[in-house]
């Protein structure tokens, strides 16, 4: 039988990057040629990891290697769009972290490259491929939840001042386009979109308590959405020891509660108990702990890099397009828009 030829893979930026790596190495159809980062020890730990891989502290040169069609982009997060538009003016596929910008504005450059080169672009929101959202997802858009009256979102994370200083972007609004909502509960912003719908209007608070940083480190948000639902969204670095997420979704016909990747409740008012009980014993483990004492740590990479391949491979849409990911960065700054201003944000 022939062999499928394996796509050459490039990661650029070494800190969660190392997921990017490890998921390459660990994929079907993938080979992992080339890492580049401007730290040269990362560099040659990188080499140790991972093998016979060729490494760059120049981004241009890597550009020029005709063997690498992927590149997974994890660099701070406003300096997506301008390494993603130049990875795709290459020739080469990315896969780009979350947020895949930090303003719409940037984010609309890498559609917009995306559309003239014809390349694929993925963007990270693996959360989304925890094992219990599938059927949470389903149960929603199928009905079986009923109508949508209230959702429940909130991220209490802890960070510590260490991690603010490390690597001198995060925190800021030019480079991290935010504290705790822009950077660690954007996942959870997604998937409020994803499971709730599109959004008519946010009213919030944000405030700055536990940190030396100028953005955030709390949020509190009401959220209106267009099928007249409401939900509350919470987002904080000060939690300590650093608690939880939870996404909590609550219709006519059932409540669904997620913590993390666990399924914790599962009730629906025409199922039986047996059924809920099933549910749990299926999907109340997770798929691994999101610890949040640990950035580097992160569950779910490899589903989407794995995608990317195929999505190269196979002619196929990645899982996750930058269209689908600019709604989580534009929420994320019409929450910031309504704490500046102190008023109600609608969306068109
Ligand atoms: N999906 C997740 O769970 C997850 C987790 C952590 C971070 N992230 C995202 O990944 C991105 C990176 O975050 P991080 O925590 O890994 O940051 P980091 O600062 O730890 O790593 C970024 C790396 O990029 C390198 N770099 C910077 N400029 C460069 C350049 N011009 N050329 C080559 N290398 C360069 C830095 O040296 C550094 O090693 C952010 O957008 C963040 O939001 C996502």
């Amino acid at each position: 039988m022939q062999e499928t030829k394996k796509v050459g893979y490039a990661v650029l930026g070494l800190g969660v990057g190392k997921s990017h790596a490890r998921a390459v190495l660990s994929s079907k159809n993938g080979k992992l040629v080339a890492v580049c980062d401007l730290l040269e020890e990362k560099l040659e730990k990188a080499k140790e990891d991972y093998g016979d891989i060729l490494t760059y502290t120049d981004f241009e040169l890597m550009l020029k290697n005709p063997d690498i069609e992927i590149i997974s982009n994890c660099l701070p997060s406003a300096m997506h769009a301008d390494f993603t538009v130049r990875a795709l003016e290459a020739g080469k596929h990315v896969l780009v972290e979350k947020p895949v910008d930090i303003t719409v504005q940037a984010a609309e450059k890498i559609e917009a490259a995306r559309k003239k080169t014809g390349l694929k672009v993925g963007v990270i929101h693996q959360n989304r491929f925890n094992a219990c959202m599938t059927p949470v997802k389903e149960a929603i858009d199928s009905g079986k939840l009923g109508k949508l009256i209230l959702g429940t979102f909130a991220v209490k994370w802890y960070r510590t001042q260490e991690y603010y200083d490390n690597g001198g972007w995060r925190g800021t609004w030019d480079m991290d386009g935010g504290g705790s909502l822009m950077n660690q509960a954007i996942h959870t912003v997604d998937l409020m979109q994803w499971l709730m719908g599109d959004v008519e209007s946010v009213t919030s608070h944000m405030g700055v308590f536990a940190h030396d940083i100028e953005t955030e480190d709390m949020t509190a948000s009401l959220i209106k959405f267009k099928n007249g639902s409401s939900a509350t969204f919470v987002s904080t670095t000060c939690a300590y020891p650093g608690i939880s997420t939870d996404v909590q979704v609550y219709g006519s016909k059932g409540s669904i509660e997620v913590n993390e990747d666990k399924l914790k409740l599962w009730a629906f008012l025409d199922e039986d108990e047996e059924e809920s009980k099933k549910m749990l014993d299926k999907y109340g483990a997770g798929n691994g702990s999101l610890t949040s004492l640990d950035p580097g740590l992160v569950v779910g990479h490899a589903t989407q890099v794995h995608d990317i391949i195929d999505a190269v491979l196979f002619d196929k849409e990645p899982l996750i397009t930058p269209n689908d990911a600019i709604k989580s960065v534009a929420i994320a700054n019409a929450i910031y828009d309504s704490a500046r201003s102190g008023k109600t944000i609608y969306f068109e």
